[in-house]
Parts: structure tokens; sequence; C-alpha cells
């Protein structure tokens, strides 16, 4: 009998060996869970690059005039900035932490477009010191601050963020599209805004964005979308946002990259016009299936079910208990043979003081026992980012592959890290 195939959730390049060992990177999951702990994040460098790679061949394919912007929400780690800086892409910051990273990650300042529903006087400073090329405006409230930190310097490009009542299928958490959002100037109001930026001395418009939603696995709502905002005017400059969904089992089957990119830049030709330059901001689709968590089983208990307990849980993955988000999960050196089913009916908990803290609800794990390095594929996106220290849990390392190769690019937190911000109040 054969080995089973490895799911599209897991990094390119992945493969099992005759014993059913997976190989990340050209390095044995195992002996990484054993030189670097558990968990850990283990990041593929060549598909984080080849992925890159198919995006601006996408573009290029049908365009001259796009970049492609990382929506560096999904992973804000500066060894995953640099290497996708070093790739050409662009940057989408949420805010003044993540801007300080790109920059420090190599971005050019003038290729970071500034988001965010909330920005503050300091973010717009910041933004401004640092020559930030694009600062795409949320709200009224906004234009005036902006207005008042330019004042009499240089005029700041903007964007206009517009909500365009279409949403995707989606979690209603990750949903941002509909007319009812936190995110954007409505239909209703996106008219008045653009006449009023227009007029502004501090501003110049160069265009329209739109971002419907995240991990959308049809094109439709990405067509719709566009089609709805053609009547705000013709601007030369439109970013359309991210929202590619990923696989993250093997029965997702999302868009291929360039079907997406395809439906994107033609609508936008059919629609709006020839000769736009395109942006597109993809955060989970450039870096979520780079990706696998390894953990270490510390109990397996049975009751009603069989608990597969593991090292870690809701402080590395949120994404389970925020969205019920499903994943894939596998002993990494155990994988089981085709037609074999995966063994044994298990939920991969982790150690958090929640019974909500569940990593996978049902999965077959192959004889699961204590001491079994457990991988969950596909989390690139939203795993590092989303990361925190409930019950005190230091958050894990991030750790690159590439061809045989692995070094630490994010340490693992420490104890002392714990404490790190706590200010002395002189008691010895
Ligand atoms: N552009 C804007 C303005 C966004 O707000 C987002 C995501 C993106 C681009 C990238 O979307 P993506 O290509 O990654 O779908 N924590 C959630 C996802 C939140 C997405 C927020 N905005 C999750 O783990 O699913």
């Amino acid at each position: 009998m054969t080995r089973s195939k490895l799911s599209q959730a897991y990094p390119l390049g992945s493969r099992l060996d005759e014993d059913g060992r997976l190989e990340l990177g050209g390095c044995d999951a195992v002996e990484l869970a054993r030189e670097f702990g558990t968990p850990a994040y283990i990041v593929v460098e060549d598909d984080l690059r080849a992925r890159a790679q198919t995006f601006v061949e996408a573009f290029k394919a049908r365009t001259k005039d796009f970049d492609v912007l990382f929506a560096s929400k999904a992973f804000p780690c500066t060894a995953v900035y640099r290497v996708l800086a070093q790739e050409g892409i662009a940057c989408d910051v949420a805010s003044g932490g993540e801007l300080a990273l790109a920059l420090r990650g190599g971005f050019d300042p003038a290729r970071i477009y500034m988001h965010g529903n909330a920005k503050s006087v300091e973010e717009l400073r910041f933004a401004r010191e640092t020559g930030v090329g694009h600062i795409v405006i949320d709200n009224a409230d906004e234009i005036e601050r902006l207005e008042q930190v330019v004042g009499g310097d240089e005029p700041q490009p903007v964007l206009l963020r517009v909500t365009p009542d279409v949403s995707g299928a989606t979690h209603a958490a990750i949903s941002t599209g509909q007319a009812d959002s936190k995110f954007g100037f409505s239909m209703i109001d996106a008219p008045d805004a653009i006449a009023r930026v227009s007029n502004s001395e501090q501003l110049q418009l160069v265009g329209l964005h739109v971002h419907i939603g995240s991990q959308i696995l049809e094109l439709e709502p990405f067509r719709r979308a566009i089609e709805a905002i053609a009547p705000l005017g013709d601007f030369p400059v439109y970013n359309l946002g991210g929202g590619l969904g990923v696989a993250y089992t093997a029965e997702q089957e999302p868009p291929r990259i360039s079907d997406y990119v395809a439906a994107k830049v033609d609508t936008v030709a059919d629609v709006l016009g020839p000769g736009k330059r395109i942006l597109d901001e993809p955060g989970r689709a450039l870096v979520a299936n780079s990706t696998v968590t390894l953990y270490t089983v510390q109990s397996v208990k049975r009751n009603v079910s069989t608990w597969v307990a593991v090292d870690g849980g809701m402080s590395d993955n949120l994404r389970p208990m925020l969205y019920g988000a499903v994943y894939e999960a596998q002993i990494a050196d155990r994988f089981p043979l085709s037609g074999t089913g995966g063994g044994t009916p298990s939920r991969l908990t982790g150690k958090h003081c929640e019974s909500g803290d569940v990593i996978v609800r049902d999965v077959e794990l192959a004889d699961p026992r204590v001491g079994d390095v457990v991988v969950t594929p596909a989390t690139g996106a939203y795993g590092h980012a989303l990361a925190n220290n409930y019950n005190g849990v230091p958050r894990p390392p991030v750790i690159f592959v590439s061809q045989g190769d692995a070094r630490v690019v994010v340490r693992r937190e420490t104890y002392d890290d714990l404490a790190a911000r706590d200010v002395d109040d002189g008691d010895d």
C-alpha cells in the first residue's frame, strides 16, 4: 500500500518519505520539533516566494499597471516582510506597529499603503514622517485629522475606502463589504467624501479602495464589488483589497491565483475602462499555506471522546475559536497509508484552561501517543498574527526552512519576556 498524498493545505514542496514521515523545505518535521522545541511555526521560505511570484506573474500576464500589496496583518513578522519585499511585493499596513515592522523588513515607504478605521494622530504623523506613499481614508473624521497632520507640507496621496454593499460567503466576523460595516464610506456617503477630498489642499485623491472580506472561495463577489463602485466616478487607481480564500483542508478548493487575478483585472477593464492602475492586497493567500505548526502530544485521555492534548492551542491559533475554523492534523512521522483512514477518531485539544480550546474537533490521528509530534498545516495566516499569552504561555518561535536548512527568525518567548514590561516599583 502507498502513503496518502499530502493535501494541498501543506506548503509547496512538502513530501512524505516511504515511512510516512513529513519533510518540510527539505527538513524532517520531527527533527525540527526536536531541535527547536514545540509548539513552533515552520515556514517554508520557497513556498512564500513562489506564491508571491505567482501573484506577480498572473498580473503581468494581464495588465501593465499594477502592484501586489502584502496585507501584512496576516503575518506581521520581520522575516516575512523581508522575503516579500525581496520578491518585489508592496505592502499594506493597518497600524503604526505594522508600519514599523514593514520598514524594518525593508519595504520602500513609497510602496506602503496605510489602512485602519481608527488611525490616531500619532499613527498619521508616523506615516508622514516615514514617507508612506498612500494613506487609505476610512471615514470623515480621518479626513480632517489627516489634513491637520499634513498642514502646509506636501499634499498626501490618498485612496478612499468604500463599502460596496457586496459580500461573499464567509464568516460574519471577516466579512466587510456589507452596507452595515465598520469599514469605509457607504455608497450613500461616498460621493460627498469624494468631493470633499478632491477639493482638499492637503490631500491628493488618486482612487478608490474596496475590500469585501476574507477567505472567499468564489470569484463572483469580487466582480460584483467592482461593478458596484463603478458609478462613483472615474479614477486612475483602484485598490481591490484581498480576500482570496485558501485550502485549510483537502476538501477545500479555492480558485487558482491566476483565475482570481483574471476575474479582477478583466472586470476592471470591462466595467471601469482601460488603463487603470490596479492594486490588490492578498494577505492569507500569500502566506497561509507556507506554514505549519508543530506540537507535541502531552496526554491522551479517553472518556466519551479521545482527547489528544498538545502543548499549544488558542495561544498560537485562535482561529478555531474565533471563526470555527477547521484544520487538518496528522502525526508528523506516521502519516496513514492511503485507503486506511487516519486511525483513531480524536479531538485535538490545546493546553489552555477553557473547554473551547480545541484545535481540531474531529480528526483521525494514527494511534496517538504521548510524545508524538502533531502537525497542523495552513497556519501561516493569522496564526503568529493573533498569538497571545493566555495562561502565561510563551508565544512560539518562527522557523524558516529552505532546502534542508532551518533557521530561527523569531525566537520562542521566555518567562522573562512575560514580565519584560513590568515596571519595578522598588520593593526590594
Ligand atoms: N485588505 C484589507 C483592507 C483587509 O482588511 C484585509 C483583511 C486584507 C486586505 C487581507 O485579506 P485576506 O487576503 O487575508 O483575506 N483574522 C481573520 C482575518 C481578518 C482579515 C482582516 N482584513 C482570520 O484569521 O480569518
